[in-house]
């Protein structure tokens, strides 16, 4: 690799996509229970990745369920350039983010775009929808509203290129959590940050795709948590504090971290939150 892990947070790749859940405020509290030494590092719910572009492991699986989040981290990896070539057209503007946002309204049309165009579609829409939010109906169609930036930063290429060298060594899937299980090995590193339990009945943001992740999804991970540790993986896992995850976590290690997160609806509104890490 050729980043040395104690380079600057300005010469770091970082994150090229907001992505809710963002790990990136967690990280100095979550540094301490990072392993110092694993074989691979594996993250099947990869999002935004912050812990990944924080760790920048040499030997790398990443996964995610997302297929429009996975073509944007293949198109990264594979053709630099050419999403480069083609996030310099968009333009942050009311009318043309709606014209954009619209293409998947016409599956044919859709299913036509190169997986460069589709990409940066993508991240167009991150950098220039409300607070970086992936949402969509139950259509399947990207439903976030146009935000409220001063002047988006749509086309980062140095941070691009930057994570382009960095993907060049990592593995790529498109699939559910339990992909993990085909690779995991004694000694790798896992690490689970699965959509979060909800709080409430009202706290429903469980849906980053159409699937959501309900109670059963929950089990079904903590099933895959416990083979993971009777490999002898390394594994870190995030959840809410909630009655359900402590009870189910009940034989493992459990470490209380705290997250500014938006309470309400009103976005300006931001209180210190618990959460779990999960260690075995
Ligand atoms: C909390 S976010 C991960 C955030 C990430 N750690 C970051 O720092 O940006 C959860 C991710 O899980 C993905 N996801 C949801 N259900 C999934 C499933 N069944 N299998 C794999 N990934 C899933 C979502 O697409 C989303 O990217």
């Amino acid at each position: 690799m050729i980043f040395a892990k104690n380079l600057t947070p300005h010469t770091q790749p970082h994150p090229f996509l907001k992505w809710a859940g963002g790990k990136r405020q967690l990280i100095p509290q979550m540094n301490i229970f990072f392993p110092k030494n694993y074989n691979r590092y594996i993250e099947p719910f990869i999002g935004g990745g912050a812990v990944f572009f924080h760790l920048l492991p040499d030997d790398s699986i990443i996964s995610d369920n997302n297929p429009d989040l996975i073509n944007c981290y293949r198109v990264v990896k594979q053709d630099v350039e050419g999403l480069i070539k083609s996030l310099k057209i968009h333009k942050y503007e009311k009318d043309y983010y709606y014209e954009i946002r619209a293409l998947d309204r016409d599956r044919k049309k859709y299913a036509e775009l190169s997986d460069v165009e589709k990409a940066s579609r993508s991240i167009y829409l991150n950098k220039s929808g409300y607070n970086g939010l992936y949402r969509v109906n139950s259509k399947g169609f990207f439903n976030v509203p146009f935000g409220r930036h001063k002047n988006p930063n749509i086309c980062d290429e140095e941070n691009l290129r930057k994570v382009s060298q960095v993907l060049k060594n990592v593995k790529i899937y498109l699939g559910s959590f339990e992909i993990c299980l085909d690779f995991a090995e004694k000694n790798d590193f896992v690490y689970l940050d699965p959509p979060y339990y909800p709080l409430s009945d009202t706290a429903l943001f469980t849906s980053y795709t159409k699937k959501s992740f309900d109670r059963s999804s929950q089990i079904k991970l903590f099933e895959v948590f416990k083979e993971l540790n009777n490999r002898e993986c390394n594994i870190l896992l995030s959840n809410s504090y909630s009655d359900f995850i402590l009870d189910l976590y009940n034989d493992f290690k459990i470490v209380t971290l705290k997250a500014k997160r938006n309470i309400n609806s009103n976005s300006k509104k931001r209180g210190l939150i618990k959460e779990v890490l999960i260690l075995n």
